[in-house]
C-alpha cells in the first residue's frame, strides 16, 4: 500500500483554501499546514517539506507566481500543484514557467484530482484490466514538411516519460519520410507497417516485445525504411494498431507526415488530443488555417486541436500576436527557436533530455503537463465505427482530404 502523501495549501482565500484542505483529506491527502500566499505562509510551508504544494492562482497572478518561484527553488523536488478558475494556455505557461508542474481546474473534481496524484505517486502500472484503452493519444500533425512535428512528438514523448508514472509509446505515422528512429536514435527490425499489417488485439505481448525502449523511458515503433512497406497497411488497420497501443501505454504519441493522407485521418479519429504544428512561415501559417477550417466546417471539438507555433527560425516573419486571427484560435502554445531542438535531433536524444532547461524543453514540458491534466477525452469506439458502415467517418476525411489538395499543392 502507498503510504499517505502529505501536502500544503497556499491559498489566500480561507473559503476555497477549507475547500481544497477537504477535498484533498477526502482522496487521503494529509494536509500538514494551509496558509495564505504571503511570503512568510510559502516560507513556513517549504519548510514543513511536504511531499507535494498547492497553491491557488487567480488573477493578477503575480503573488502566486512568486510564490511558486521561491518554492520551486527552495524545494525543487517537491511538485507544486497550481489550482485555478482558469486552465488557459496563457496561465497554464505562466505557472508551469515558474515552476508548477500541473494546474488543474478549480473547483476540484475528484476524478481530476485522482489523477494528479496517481500521477504523482507514479502509480500507473501496471495497468488493470478495467483501464485498458484508456491511453491518451495524441496525434501531431501540420501542413508542411519541416515546421517540426517530428521535434515536437520526439520531445513531447520524452517529457511526458520522464514521469515513472506514464507509459509512453511514440508511433512513427509518416509514410513518407519517418524519422522518428533517426531523432531517437533508435533502431529497430519491427516497423508501424509491420505492427499494423500483422498484430490482432490478441498479441499484446508481442505488440510489448515489437516497441524499442529509448533511454528517455518512452518506447519507439518506428517507420519503415522502404517507403513501399505502407503500400501493404490499411486505415483500419492503423486504427486497430493505435487502439491496441492506447490498451497497453498511458500516452501513445502519434508523428505524422507533413500532407494529409488516410493515416493522418485516422490518426486525427483516434486522437484525444491533435496538436497542430505551424512554424512561423506565411505558407505553413496559410495550410493551417485551411486545415482548422476544414476542422471546424466538420464538427471537430475545438477543444480536442491546440495550435503549436514552433520557431524553426530565428526570424520569423511572424509573430504568435498574428496568428491569432487569421488562424481564429485565442490558445497558441509557443515553442521557441533553441538550437538545443536541432543538437537533439543529431544525437538521438530529445532536447528534454539533454538539456531539460532549454527554451524549447520547457515548453515542451509544460506542453506535457497541459496533456497530463486536460480533461477532454474521446470515445474512440465510436469515433471510428459509424453505425453500419463499420468505417471511419467517411465524410470527415473525404472533406477534408478535398479541402486541403484544393488548398495545399502539396497535400496526397
Ligand atoms: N523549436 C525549434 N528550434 C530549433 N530547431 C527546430 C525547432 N523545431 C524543429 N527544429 C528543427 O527543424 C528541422 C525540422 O524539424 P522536424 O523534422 O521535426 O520537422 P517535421 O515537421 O517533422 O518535418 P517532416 O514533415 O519533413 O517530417 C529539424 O532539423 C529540427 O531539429
Ligand atoms: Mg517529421
Amino acid at each position: 500500500m502507498d503510504s499517505p502523501l502529505t501536502a500544503v495549501v497556499i491559498d489566500d482565500n480561507s473559503e476555497s483554501r477549507e475547500e481544497l484542505t477537504r477535498s484533498l483529506a477526502q482522496t487521503g491527502v494529509a494536509v500538514l499546514a494551509n496558509t495564505g500566499a504571503h511570503s512568510d505562509g510559502y516560507r513556513k510551508a517549504a519548510e514543513a517539506r511536504p511531499d507535494l504544494i498547492f497553491i491557488r492562482v487567480e488573477e493578477p497572478l503575480a503573488r502566486a507566481l512568486a510564490a511558486i518561484e521561491y518554492l520551486n527553488a527552495s524545494v525543487p523536488a517537491t511538485p507544486i500543484v497550481a489550482v485555478s478558475s482558469s486552465t488557459s494556455v496563457s496561465n497554464f505557461q505562466q505557472v508551469t514557467r515558474a515552476g508548477a508542474r500541473f494546474l488543474i481546474e478549480a473547483p476540484l473534481l475528484n476524478d481530476e484530482l485522482a489523477r494528479v496524484m496517481s500521477a504523482i505517486r507514479g502509480a500507473a502500472t501496471p495497468r488493470p484490466a478495467s483501464r485498458l484503452g484508456t491511453g491518451r493519444v495524441v496525434a501531431v500533425v501540420g501542413q508542411k514538411g519541416g515546421v517540426g512535428k517530428t521535434a515536437i512528438s520526439v520531445n513531447l514523448a520524452a517529457a511526458l516519460a520522464a514521469n515513472p508514472g506514464n507509459h509512453v509509446l511514440i508511433i512513427d505515422f509518416d509514410m513518407s519520410f519517418g524519422d522518428v528512429g533517426l531523432a531517437m536514435n533508435v533502431n529497430s527490425e519491427v516497423t508501424t507497417a509491420q505492427v499494423a499489417r500483422d498484430l490482432s488485439e490478441a498479441d499484446r505481448d508481442e505488440f510489448k516485445e515489437s516497441v524499442v525502449a529509448h533511454p528517455s523511458g518512452a518506447f519507439v515503433l518506428a517507420a519503415p525504411s522502404r517507403v513501399g512497406e505502407w503500400l501493404k497497411v490499411t486505415p483500419e488497420q492503423l486504427e486497430s494498431l493505435v487502439e491496441n497501443a492506447a490498451a497497453l501505454y498511458d500516452y501513445v504519441i502519434l508523428d505524422t507526415p507533413g500532407a494529409f493522407n488516410d493515416a493522418v485521418a485516422a490518426a486525427m479519429d483516434l486522437a484525444d488530443n491533435v496538436l497542430v504544428v505551424t512554424s512561423l512561415e506565411l505558407p505553413s501559417v496559410k495550410n493551417t488555417a485551411m486545415l482548422l477550417q476544414a476542422l471546424d466546417e466538420d464538427g471537430f471539438a475545438a477543444s480536442r486541436a491546440l495550435v503549436v507555433a514552433n520557431c524553426t527560425s530565428e526570424d520569423a516573419g511572424i509573430t504568435i500576436a498574428d496568428l491569432v486571427p487569421s488562424l481564429r484560435r485565442d490558445a497558441i502554445w509557443k515553442v521557441p527557436f533553441d538550437p538545443a531542438v536541432r543538437k537533439g535531433s543529431h544525437l538521438g536524444q530529445p532536447a528534454v533530455v539533454h538539456d531539460a532547461k532549454s527554451p524549447a524543453s520547457l515548453s515542451i514540458r509544460a506542453l506535457a503537463s497541459r496533456i497530463e491534466t486536460v480533461p477532454d477525452r474521446i470515445d474512440r469506439r465510436s469515433a471510428v465505427r459509424e453505425e453500419g458502415s463499420g468505417r471511419a467517418r467517411p465524410g470527415f476525411r473525404a472533406r477534408l482530404k478535398l479541402a486541403l489538395s484544393r488548398s495545399s499543392g502539396d497535400a496526397a
